[in-house]
């Protein structure tokens, strides 16, 4: 299986409840390894540049509010098959139907408070570590 990084974004839903530790021990335990990572408030512009692809979806403003709404954590994940070894762990977006032991089964609120963000696929996740981060910054 080849080595691969992720963007990973702990939202404000779980960075507000005090869970960024808890959600890298996960990441950590799965074998993820946290080669950048930094606490930023996003701006408006930041985030609908980055969620653009569901500009036309009816959550699309609610999405953009609630990622302003607190701090977040960026973060690159490093290891085999990072992009779908955190898919996996995150589980399904809705909370609802997430798998046991998961991320979101354990932490997330609601569909829309679902406490992490990872990328889905390889090429999203160069464009989305591009997007936060300088290549200076991820140190493997
Ligand atoms: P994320 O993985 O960050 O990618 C897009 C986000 O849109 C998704 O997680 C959800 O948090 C959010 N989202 C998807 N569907 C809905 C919905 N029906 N209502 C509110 N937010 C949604």
């Amino acid at each position: 299986m080849p080595v691969q990084r992720t963007l990973s974004i702990i939202k404000p839903d779980a960075t507000e409840r005090n869970l960024t530790g808890a959600i890298n021990a996960v990441f950590e335990e799965a074998g993820l390894r946290i080669v950048a990572q930094k606490r930023i408030r996003m701006t408006r512009a930041q985030a609908e540049g980055f969620y653009a692809e569901h500009k036309a979806r009816g959550f699309f403003g609610e999405l953009v509010d609630f990622m302003i709404s607190g701090p977040v954590v960026v973060q690159v994940l490093e290891g085999e098959d990072a992009v779908a070894r955190n898919r996996e762990v995150m589980g399904a977006t809705n909370p609802a139907n997430a798998a046991e032991g998961t991320v979101r089964k354990r932490f997330a609120k609601s569909i829309g408070e679902n406490s992490v963000h990872g990328s889905d696929g390889e090429a999203s996740a160069e464009r989305e570590i591009a997007f936060f981060f300088n290549l200076a910054e991820i140190v493997g």
